[in-house]
């Protein structure tokens, strides 16, 4: 069927027998773009053995054949670039440039996590006996990292390829097999970056990718008894997942209502130029966004001024002309963000631009004088739409901070280092960023949300120990 493409299972590409498929929306032209299959819960149990099976025996692959094998993924992966990008310019109207971007820096992640792997999977531990009290040395413990198993990775529509990799490439180098069930919005990128792997010559059945609805084979993939970790990134759905979930190792990262805290000593021009980036980049659809400016008053109107006028250079547009602020990814998510805007106005938020839309298309939006009342300084629009809450005190931004159910990262603008070291002390976020926009990367960096932004932390040696579990072997000496 040449127009639906097909899953990726036991090595091979696979027309489902549901004979259904999952449209994917251009979001931009709104119009059915690609169709992929929509799996039956069947093939996920046949999927599951296969990847049982091949776990095993590349369990036993050496180590430095494991991550030959990722270096040779990576080098096709960037060779594939354009076309991956061109997928991600279509399914979730991603600026072109910053798609290739993606898959490049996926490249780098892949490999890097191969070189990682075979330094920290290439060392265990000894232990004697005889340093716990009541012990002779008679005893030597041996210690290494073992595979989990099979490892299913649900990344998020935003980053559909480089959030899949920094699953995929830890969980393979470590001995795991791996089952992706790719965003709807990014599932055919997804499948060509799966095709990279297979290119790249794996056993078969060691990576998967199944597509469909998450509400038809979400839970089944979830609740499988053949999973033996959970690796997601997402929105709420991944706190439904965990109450689920069986006795295995998850990683969650679910979003943020980042802080950006600007003191009176900052250099406004760095926190404005930060807030652009930070705020708007990919139409502010990143989790580590800048989701809430809180600005001492004594600058707030020249911060105000200047981060104006540069949302007045910023772009708006279709993905292909690399436009800053591209179509938001779906209809609902327009809504929603409009739902937050709406809110806002009724409650008396300074609007610093008119407020626009056109289809999936929001122009960028600054709200000055927002107030807690707002739903906008609590919620996470995920669009082109930036709060600002004036503080009278630092503390008071930090309680702003602090109150918020997510705990992802923030940031903080100042020149005095102590001031900002102890502001991050004092944040309940996994990551402080101290004079720029919070960010995941760079890629090897640990990336971990507190609250409801998550458990576990990622970032390529993280995930590498995380998707491993503890052996140990005790020599008993006479
Ligand atoms: O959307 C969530 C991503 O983990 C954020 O990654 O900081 O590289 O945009 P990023």
């Amino acid at each position: 069927d040449g127009d639906v493409y097909k899953y990726y299972a036991d090595g091979e590409w696979k027309k489902s027998s549901s004979s259904k498929t999952v449209a994917i929306i251009n979001p931009t032209t709104r119009k059915t773009q690609y169709k992929v299959q929509a799996c039956t819960q069947e093939e996920v149990n046949k999927t599951m053995e296969t990847a049982k099976t091949a776990q095993k025996s590349w369990a036993k692959t050496p180590l430095w054949k494991r991550a030959e094998l990722l270096h040779k993924a990576a080098a096709i992966l960037k060779e594939h670039k354009a076309s991956i990008a061109e997928c991600l310019v279509k399914e979730i109207a991603k600026p072109a440039k910053d798609a290739v971007t993606e898959v490049v820096r996926s490249g780098d992640l892949v490999s890097y996590c191969a070189e990682e792997g075979v330094r920290i999977l290439g060392e265990g531990k000894f232990l004697v006996s005889d340093s716990f009290p009541g012990n002779e040395r008679t005893k030597y413990c041996l210690t290494s990292k073992i595979p989990l198993g099979v490892i299913l990775a649900i990344p998020p529509f935003n980053y559909p390829v480089n959030l899949a990799v920094s699953k995929i490439a830890p969980a393979l180098i470590a001995g795991n097999s791996l089952v992706l069930k790719p965003p709807t919005q990014g599932a055919v990128a997804a499948l060509h970056m799966v095709h990279c792997f297979h290119l790249a010559g794996f056993p078969k059945g060691l990576i998967s990718c199944v597509t469909g609805k998450g509400s038809e084979i979400g839970d089944f993939l979830t609740m499988h008894p053949a999973i033996n970790c959970i690796s997601f990134t997402g929105g709420d759905t991944g706190i439904s997942i965990s109450k689920k979930a069986g006795m295995i190792p998850l990683q969650m990262e679910l979003g943020g209502k980042d802080a950006c805290i600007v003191l009176e000593d900052a250099d406004l021009d760095l926190v404005a130029a930060n807030i652009i980036k930070g705020g708007f980049s990919y139409s502010g659809q990143r989790c580590t966004a800048v989701k809430v400016v809180l600005v001492m008053e004594s600058v707030a109107d020249a911060l105000v001024e200047k981060v104006k006028a540069k949302v007045a250079k910023l772009t708006v547009g279709p993905p292909e002309n690399n436009c800053d602020i591209t179509p938001v990814v779906s209809e609902s998510s327009a809504n929603f963000i409009e739902g937050l805007v709406m809110d806002a106005k009724q409650k008396g938020a300074t609007f610093c631009q008119e407020y626009r839309r056109e289809g999936n298309l929001i122009w960028p939006l600054l709200l000055d004088n927002v107030r807690p009342d707002m739903r906008i300084a609590w919620e996470e629009p995920f669009g082109p739409v930036l709060p600002v809450i004036r503080i009278g005190s630092v503390e008071e931004g930090i309680h702003h901070c602090n109150a918020s159910n997510f705990g992802l990262q923030g940031c903080v603008f100042t020149k005095d280092i102590n001031k900002a070291v102890l502001i991050s002390d004092a944040m309940e976020t996994g990551t402080v960023q101290i004079n720029s926009a919070p960010a995941r990367g760079p890629d090897h960096f640990p990336f971990q949300g507190f609250k409801d932004s998550g458990i576990g932390s990622q970032g390529v040696t993280n995930s590498i120990n995380m998707m491993t579990k503890v052996k140990t072997t005790v020599i008993n000496l006479p």
